[in-house]
């Protein structure tokens, strides 16, 4: 591959049912749940345009697309591409139907469900890695051995300082099989070749096709490094990580004087 050092496509899984948030997200998006006055998918999109992508696919399940409308409002220097995901195949499906609009460039995977506060945000830590070693680089944090089983775990062959090469990765392992206690953490930055691996990854955990599982095999085939970033990260797919992250926001943009 020529040497790349813009990247300026972003792809958004938005697919997902979202069953721990039920019944509100039978209703509507999960993305689309706010942190104090902001959906999660604006705060995710903040983080993309401040890094410079400029094409963001978003992978949505048809029937609640209209509720993205909107994003073209409050985002007019992006473009969106919207591609449907038909059933609830897993993260590695919804990724690998991004391949047609993606078009042969390196791409940074956000997961909606995660939100990281930092100067310099993930993304940009990603691409500032991925423009010295030009290969696959995606977020890496250290997880307790009781949280290992929430998250895809990196098996490291070697480090230096924050990065990480990986010789594997394996989805939600228990504590005991858990390679290292470096976590996958939904921000991601691939070159195309995690393509044709994804369309041959077979249905893993929970029966779902696992962008774990196709990272395990770039890891092993091509290359894959895992970046230990800076700043403070939400996981806000589970409804704890969700009111750590209001009152992280609420106390940030209205102080602490909420009586
Ligand atoms: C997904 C991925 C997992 C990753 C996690 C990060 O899991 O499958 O590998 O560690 O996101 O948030 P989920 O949280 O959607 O179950």
């Amino acid at each position: 591959m020529k040497n790349v050092q813009s990247i300026t496509k972003g792809v958004i899984p938005a697919a997902g049912l979202g069953k721990r948030f039920w019944p509100v997200t039978k209703i509507i998006p999960k993305e689309l749940l706010p942190i104090v006055t902001k959906p999660s998918i604006h705060m995710v999109l903040e983080e993309a345009n401040h890094s410079g992508l400029k094409d963001i696919v978003l992978i949505v399940a048809l029937a609640k697309k209209s509720f993205f409308d909107h994003l073209h409002d409050f985002f007019p220097q992006m473009n969106f591409h919207f591609v449907e995901q038909r059933e609830p195949f897993g993260l590695g499906h919804a990724v690998g139907l991004a391949e047609k609009k993606v078009e042969e460039e390196p791409f940074v995977v956000l997961l909606p469900d995660v939100i990281i506060d930092h100067e310099t945000t993930v993304t940009q830590q990603l691409i500032q890695n991925f423009q010295t070693i030009q290969k696959s680089v995606c977020a890496a944090e250290r997880v307790p051995k009781e949280k290992v089983h929430l998250y895809g775990v990196y098996d490291i062959a070697s480090s230096e300082g924050k990065l990480h090469k990986a010789k594997g990765v394996i989805e939600k392992p228990n504590a005991e099989k858990a390679p290292s206690d470096l976590g996958v953490a939904g921000r991601y930055l691939f070159t195309p070749d995690i393509f044709p691996l994804l369309t041959d990854t077979k249905p893993g955990y929970g029966g779902e096709i696992q962008l774990a599982d196709a990272m395990n095999i770039l890891a092993k085939r091509e290359a894959l490094y895992a970046y230990e970033f800076e700043g403070r990260h939400f996981d806000i797919g589970h409804p704890q990580g969700f009111i750590q992250a209001i009152d992280y926001y609420g106390k940030k943009e209205y102080g602490n004087g909420l009586d």
